[in-house]
């Protein structure tokens, strides 16, 4: 039987490798486009070895109006588009917001655009719970409203997501919560040159000797032990949560949707690095700090909506979610 093209923007990201590797396994023939800005031909070797087969990828722009014609002329029978592709450090977006509209939101719009030029008419758009803010319920679910973003980062997913209401075609909007961890071979993961500021990215640097300590950001919060609570998800139950999404959109006539990704537990930054510290059997040298600007106190999902809907259910463990973090930063 022929397989269905689908074309993943940012393939060759973090989320996008895992996402390319399910869908091939999953019977689909995925299409990569990414301009290699911030990610890596690494991944590309990686998801290459683990499917043990060659995989389709353009290196073009996905704000160049230009070049995505061309690659929509190329690959005639794209049927979905997953758009992963857009810059992804909180930090750096406060420092240079414009990179963030200009990248983020300016390659939705010629997305969109070209879509409707080839009658594309399904999108999964990469979004996340920054869109929440600081929830007043929790656990927070998809009918919390967005609250004032806390980044130009958090407002160019906010954006997107309206922008994609505001279309015409078919739409499902993923709000991730933290992703951790690399597939079982750890070969692919993320290779983004962003100075990494996310925790378990920076426990393995302080594991590999690569930072000598870190700080855990305030211990002082109205939470169990006094650290952030976040909702940790596995990154290979995150990626199969988008061939989930897939398959519902291509079997629905008209939908427009948005599901919270997340395990629906709460995990402390504290029990992170102990848990990080058990598993891996590795000493990890921490201070407490204060507060991170920003910082929300707790969140974390209900995952409910997706449960029941596309019977995605999140089923790694966060334990193997750590394992796997600290081989590909020693692979890396
Ligand atoms: N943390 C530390 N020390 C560190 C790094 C992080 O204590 O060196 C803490 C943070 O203060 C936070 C928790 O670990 O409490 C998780 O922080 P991350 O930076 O890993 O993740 P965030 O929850 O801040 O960010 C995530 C996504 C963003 C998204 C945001 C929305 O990575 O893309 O959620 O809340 F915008």
């Amino acid at each position: 039987m022929k397989k269905i093209d689908v074309l993943v923007t940012g393939g060759a990201g973090y989320i996008g490798s895992h996402a390319v590797v399910e869908l091939y396994n999953s019977g689909y023939r995925p299409i990569i486009v990414d301009n290699f800005s911030n990610s890596s031909i690494k991944n590309i070797e990686g998801i290459e070895q683990i499917i043990n087969n060659k995989v389709v990828f353009h290196e073009f722009d996905c704000t160049d109006e230009d070049q995505m014609n061309e690659l929509f002329k190329i690959e005639s029978n794209i049927e979905a588009v997953i758009h992963f592709a857009a810059f992804k450090a909180v930090e750096e977006s406060v420092r240079e917001p414009k990179k963030y509209y200009c990248n983020n939101i300016g390659s939705l719009e010629v997305l969109l655009k070209t879509m409707k030029r080839y009658k594309v008419n399904n999108i999964i758009f990469s979004s996340s719970c920054t869109v929440y803010g600081s929830p007043d319920i929790l656990p927070v679910s998809e009918l919390a409203p967005f609250k004032k973003a806390e980044s130009p980062y958090g407002e160019t997913k906010q954006l997107c997501e309206k922008l994609i209401d505001k279309s015409d075609i078919n739409s499902i909007s993923l709000r991730y919560f933290n992703p951790v961890g690399s597939h079982e071979t750890c070969l692919i993961g993320d290779c983004s040159a962003d100075k990494p500021n996310n925790l378990v990215p920076i426990i393995c640097e302080v594991a590999s000797g690569k930072r000598d300590s870190m700080q855990i950001f305030g211990n002082d919060y109205n939470t169990i032990d006094g650290t952030c609570v976040r909702d940790y998800i596995h990154v290979v139950d995150l990626a199969k949560a988008h061939v989930a999404a897939l398959n519902h959109i291509l079997n629905s006539k008209k939908i427009k949707t948005a599901y919270n990704i997340g395990v629906g537990k709460g995990v402390s930054v504290q029990e992170v690095v102990d848990s990080f510290e058990q598993i891996n059997d590795i000493k990890i040298s921490y201070k407490i700090g204060p507060r991170r600007a920003g910082d929300v106190e707790e969140i974390y999902s209900d995952n409910s909506k997706i449960n029941k809907e596309l019977k995605w259910f999140p089923i790694m463990s966060f334990g193997s979610a750590l394992k796997t973090a600290w081989i590909w930063e020693k692979n890396k």
